[in-house]
């Protein structure tokens, strides 16, 4: 059974999408014990609230060290025994203590196709002017597991979309953003049955 911590700082579309799946039965063995977001007016967490399902608004700022701020997100996390976490749009790097806490159990949707086109700086409407910027024929939407740095583990699924000739960087994120619906539950199903693995591979040193 994945039990879900949804982690987000702005509107929560993908949130909604994954909360739609479930409800349309397409996610079995699946379920949202709690929404948290660094930001308290987000919409990810009205929609939680209109949907009854708990959230909190927890920020760094909160605390006074980081290691508190670490602490009391692993408590909550723990509290509402969450065994996965999925992030969706959350603007925060999660610390390694989370990270290694959550081993190859946390993941997050990039609207490009990484490698490309991620880390710090690139999110929002930045990736996909950056997208145009470089030319391409083609972008898209990525699954991926979380580790200690932006945009950068183990890719799980991506999906492309064409980039039509008179793309804007609105239009771009407005098809990327449709593609990730459906993609990040899809991402989520092939944890639920238990279909990824993740292997540890050995550097090969030739000499
Ligand atoms: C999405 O475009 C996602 O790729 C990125 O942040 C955005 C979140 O949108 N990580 P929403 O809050 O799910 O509507």
């Amino acid at each position: 059974m994945l039990q879900l911590a949804v982690l987000g700082s702005g509107r929560g579309s993908n949130f909604q999408a994954i909360l739609s799946a479930i409800q349309r039965g397409e996610l079995t063995g699946v379920s949202v014990k709690l929404v948290i977001s660094n930001n308290s007016a987000a919409g990810i967490l009205e929609i939680a609230r209109t949907q009854g399902i708990p959230s909190l608004h927890i920020s760094q700022k909160q605390f006074a060290t980081e290691g508190a701020f670490v602490d009391a997100m692993l408590d909550v996390l723990r509290a509402h025994s969450v065994n996965f976490i999925v992030l969706a749009g959350y603007m925060k790097r999660l610390h390694p203590r989370l990270v290694a806490s959550y081993k190859n159990r946390v993941i997050n949707i990039h609207p490009a196709l990484l490698p490309e086109f991620g880390g710090e700086g690139m999110y929002g409407i930045h990736v996909h002017r950056a997208v145009l910027a470089a030319g391409r024929p083609v972008s898209g939407a990525t699954v991926h597991i979380v580790d200690e740095e932006y945009d950068r583990g183990p890719i799980v699924l991506q999906r492309r979309v064409t980039v039509a000739p008179d793309e804007t960087p609105e239009s771009l994120a407005a098809k990327v953003l449709a593609v990730e619906h459906g993609l990040y539950p899809e991402a989520i199903r092939l944890f639920a049955e238990g279909r990824v693995t993740v292997t540890e591979r050995p550097i090969a040193v030739h000499t």
